[in-house]
């Protein structure tokens, strides 16, 4: 389809979240206008201190979390209009596994099957190829509670691709993932890229992103404060890795990691 682009898989504007405090001195500002296309059938990487709000975008995109104002599209569907329709486009791998520890992997993946109204034929057929793909045949049978940590990560994000999503968040998927680990889930990562699917993920890993993302945005005080190719961000910053970048870019961390606290202020750089 030669001219024919693709509407963006995931397109935010204005996207703003706070949270109540406990003190009356207002809302902690976590989301204070970000902006982000993700064209489909690519990779971006949203980088950012602790706390910058990476895990709270993801809630907002993924439709578990309500933005106080901004509009956002996932999969061509408004979140706010039409949250049903981007839960079934999507599929989210949280920062915390989500893997249920008395079931088997087997199990696990099955109930995710049933969930996405497989039905049964189906359900096991796609649960035996996601075993297979990531590795965890063998350990299928048994209770995830014997699963080591980079196993259960494995097989969460198995679970995540159950209802085949067009769009997949992943949120820091290979934190505690020993090397190889970590590159067999880049492989997957570019095979489902490669069949179109697109991918927002985050992670503390800049190596990650430098190796896997084709765009990536860096979000600190409220607002994505760079993006581009990693190249790009390298270049611009004259920098020899996109950790040079990220410490350039970022403000050091604060108290309680508020973006809007005043202890983030200049004073405080060193
Ligand atoms: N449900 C909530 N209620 C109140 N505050 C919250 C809630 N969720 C997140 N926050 C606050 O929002 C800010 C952003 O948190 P978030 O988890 O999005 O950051 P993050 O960029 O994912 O950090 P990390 O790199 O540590 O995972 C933090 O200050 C956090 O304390
Ligand atoms: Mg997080």
């Amino acid at each position: 389809m030669p001219g024919n682009t693709p509407a963006p898989a995931i397109e935010v504007a204005g996207l703003r979240k706070s949270f109540p405090t406990r003190t009356k001195k207002g809302d902690h500002v976590v989301l204070d206008g970000v902006d982000l296309v993700v064209p489909t059938g690519t990779v971006t990487a949203l980088l950012g201190p602790n706390g910058a709000g990476k895990t709270t975008a993801v809630g907002v995109l993924s439709t578990l979390l309500r933005a106080d104002a901004g509009t956002v599209r996932v999969a061509g569907h408004d979140v706010h209009d039409d949250p049903g329709a981007v839960r079934a486009s999507i599929g989210v791998t949280g920062q915390i596994t989500a893997v249920d520890d008395l079931l088997t992997g087997t199990e696990n993946l099955r109930l995710m099957a049933d969930l996405h109204h497989l039905g049964r034929a189906a359900g096991r057929r796609r649960t035996a190829e996601l075993l297979e793909q990531f590795g965890l045949t063998e350990a299928a049978g048994k209770p995830v509670a014997t699963y080591s940590g980079g196993m259960k990560r494995k097989l969460d994000l198995a679970m995540t691709l159950v209802g085949a999503p067009s769009v997949v968040f992943l949120d820091e998927p290979t934190t505690g993932l020993d090397p190889r680990s970590r590159r067999t889930l880049w492989d997957e990562v570019r095979s489902l890229v490669a069949g179109g699917t697109t991918i927002l993920l985050t992670t503390q890993y800049l190596e990650e992103a430098d190796r896997l993302a084709d765009h990536v945005a860096v979000l600190d005080g409220g607002r994505i404060v760079a993006e581009g190719t990693p190249a790009e961000l390298k270049s611009v910053h004259d920098a020899g890795s996109l950790d040079d970048v990220f410490l350039a870019l970022t403000e050091p961390p604060t108290g309680d990691g508020s973006a809007d606290d005043p202890a983030t202020s200049k004073e405080n750089v060193r």
